[in-house]
């Protein structure tokens, strides 16, 4: 149930809606009278194709869905914008209106995305609210800072409707992974010749995002370390934004002791140039130029070297014998699972949203999945993976 209240933000209430509806989530919104002043109600009644609630002695509502039956059907409620006076009336247990109703009737969790003038936030009386809600279990994404419609600078503007969205999601997932420290690489590296210069490749870091987002909504801890991306970091994650492969080992060392489960999906540069100058290389008149360079180290065999008893799961970027060269790594490297797709596919090439991936098991078997959005390839090698700790834990 999705919560709308009367502020500026209302207008970013909708897109939530929207990608909550794509997500397959079955969003009912239930608007305040000042929300129905910033948005109408029947942008969302379009939008998510079920009907907007307001108004508590709506006649024909209380018939077939009433106030009480709508706090039962939740599954979570999201409260985005949440005002001011909204949260002092929830803090308060007033319920004057469906909304703050509903919030005193459910037992679904609910999440709250605050949003509103910076000093009405920095106000104690505000501030006691939000404690008194967090003390009782209601949970909070933002508010971000930023320029807020009344031109002020601080933290007053709604979290992104793409975080609020995961966080909803968190909610309603199963949590089959609790408990579990989940590190993740993704993205490409750049090894630089000089200041402007470097060896890469066109990773977008999509997939290892979708399964540190995924890995988080499912319940575990979550580490991701990125190489460069425009990609923002995914909601609740702990990203650790790096360059080249070096840095990479570095962090997933600092990591790595106490994870249970480390999937490399990184497209690291296997070698850098020898030196990187520190300025700028000039062309000078040379005709021809020749780099010399070096291997950087392989993170995932390292792992497989040094850690014990931890799941790990490799990608194989492969252009040609795809099942024979990802099973030669999956021995190689000591893997539990190893994920291969073919880069030579536009659908599952470099940044792409989808990906086409066989999976292979230390077993031989190999499983060919259809193309599907990557988001939906994390899932099923999550599962994977939480099929693994679950045979693990009936041994020990
Ligand atoms: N990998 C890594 N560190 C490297 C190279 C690769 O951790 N320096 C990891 C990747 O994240 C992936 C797996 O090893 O999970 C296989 O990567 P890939 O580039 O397909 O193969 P390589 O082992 O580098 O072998 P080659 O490049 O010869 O195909």
């Amino acid at each position: 149930m999705l919560g709308v209240t009367g502020g500026v933000a209302a207008y970013k209430a909708a897109e939530l809606a929207s990608l909550l509806t794509q997500r397959g989530v079955a969003v009912r919104t239930v608007m305040t009278e000042a929300a129905a002043k910033f948005i109408a109600p029947l942008t969302f009644a379009a939008l998510t194709d079920l009907p907007v609630a307001g108004d508590m002695f709506q006649a024909d509502q209380e018939a077939t869905i009433g106030h009480i039956e709508l706090a039962r059907w939740a599954d979570a409620v999201v409260v985005a914008p949440a005002t001011a006076n909204t949260l002092a009336k929830a803090a308060a247990g007033q319920a004057d209106n469906l909304l703050t109703t509903i919030l005193l009737a459910t037992r679904a969790p609910i999440l709250m995305a605050p949003a509103m003038n910076p000093q009405m936030y920095a106000h104690p009386a505000t501030s006691e609210n939000i404690a008194k809600l967090a003390g009782r279990g209601v949970l909070f994404l933002g508010p971000e800072p930023g320029r807020t419609a009344c031109g002020e600078e601080g933290p007053g503007r709604m979290s992104q409707p793409t975080d609020l969205a995961d966080a909803v999601q968190c909610l309603v997932t199963p949590h089959d992974l609790e408990g579990v420290k989940v590190l993740i690489t993704s993205g490409p590296t750049r090894e630089h010749l000089d200041p402007v210069r470097y060896i890469s490749n066109p990773s977008s870091g999509r997939m290892g995002i979708e399964l540190a987002r995924f890995a988080r909504r499912r319940g575990a801890e979550v580490w991701l370390v990125l190489g460069p991306t425009h990609l923002p970091d995914p909601w609740g994650v702990h990203t650790v934004r790096v360059t080249s492969a070096q840095e990479m080992q570095e962090a997933v060392l600092r990591h790595a002791a106490d994870a249970e489960v480390s999937i490399m999906a990184a497209a690291v540069s296997d070698f850098r140039p020898t030196d990187c100058a520190p300025q700028k290389i000039k062309k000078g008149d040379r005709k021809s130029e020749t780099c010399e360079l070096v291997r950087t180290p392989d993170i995932l065999a390292h792992l497989s070297r040094t850690t014990e008893g931890q799941i790990l799961v490799g990608f194989a970027a492969e252009t040609e014998d795809i099942v024979a060269n990802a099973q030669a790594k999956l021995k190689a490297k000591k893997l539990d699972l190893l994920v291969a797709n073919d880069v030579t596919d536009p659908a599952s090439g470099f940044a792409v949203s989808t990906n086409r991936v066989r999976i292979i098991t230390p077993d031989g078997r190999v499983e060919s999945l259809p193309l599907l959005p990557k988001w939906e390839v994390a899932q099923r090698i999550l599962n994977r993976v939480s099929r693994i700790i679950e045979r693990r834990r009936k041994k020990s």
